[in-house]
């Protein structure tokens, strides 16, 4: 064995790029010129006040919403050529997405909640729900209905559902909006392992300052796009 480790490359492909994105909605301009580029194992924090376009931002790169201009490219995949399939695929596979409204199937037991990204790929996925559902500390409630479920523990299902088929690319809306301190800080630490053991990009939006202070880089959005976040 050489038992080198790769050095990191700096001509890798970013696990995101944003070029010169605009998106308006009724009445008003959300960003437009908004320019971003994550790399592989990169933590960024986006935060700005309520209503600034948070969410409209990450379902854009989702593929969930479409901009008004410009251009984004998933490991080097660029979102506008590839058809709503292509799109589809593409999320499945790369992308693991927290939502800010938690999306997670009443009907469904936990461990079937959390193994949905695996079944849409034709698996089964129970095994591997299971386990992330113990990261996550709710290790022996597979079988739970959702509705058994606090708001902090449905918000820890929704990141056990988005990590589990190991995305390149975690997108999290608020995260960690409805947990304490200490669930709080150990679910950013799930969020930043995972990135970190798996080469992820994220992208963590919060209005937390002591979760932005965890991440890599913080990012306030604006009319004029993002900018570096002052302290
Ligand atoms: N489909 C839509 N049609 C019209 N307006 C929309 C649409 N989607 C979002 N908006 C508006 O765009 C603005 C940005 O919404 P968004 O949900 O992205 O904000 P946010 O920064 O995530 O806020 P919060 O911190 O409260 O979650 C809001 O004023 C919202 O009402
Ligand atoms: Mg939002």
């Amino acid at each position: 064995m050489t038992g080198a480790r790769p050095a990191s490359n700096p001509a890798a492909v970013p696990a995101l790029e944003i070029a010169d994105l605009a998106k308006s909605v009724p009445g008003r301009q959300l960003f437009a010129g908004l320019t971003l580029a994550v790399q592989p194992g990169e933590v960024v924090a986006i935060m700005g006040e309520s209503g600034v376009g948070k969410s409209t931002l990450l379902n854009i790169v989702a593929g969930l919403d479409t901009p008004d201009a410009g251009r984004i490219r998933i490991g080097g995949s660029d979102l506008a050529g590839l058809d709503d399939d292509g799109r589809t695929r593409l999320r499945r596979r790369a992308i693991g997405f927290v939502f800010q409204a938690f999306h997670i199937l009443p009907h469904l037991s936990l461990v079937r909640n959390v193994a949905l990204p695996l079944a849409l790929g034709g698996g089964d996925g129970q095994a591997e729900a299971a386990a992330m559902l113990a990261r996550v500390g709710l290790g022996g409630r597979e079988a739970a209905r959702p509705a058994e479920l606090s708001g902090g523990e449905l918000q820890r299902v929704a990141i056990a559902r988005a990590l589990v088929h190991r995305p390149s690319l975690i997108l999290a809306d608020e995260p960690t909006g409805n947990l304490d301190h200490e669930t709080a800080d150990r679910i950013l630490a799930l969020l930043i392992g995972e990135s970190r053991d798996h080469g992820a990009a994220a992208i963590i939006v919060t209005h937390s300052e002591r979760a932005a202070a965890q991440c890599d880089r913080v990012l306030r959005l604006g009319a004029g796009g993002l900018a570096p976040a002052n302290g």
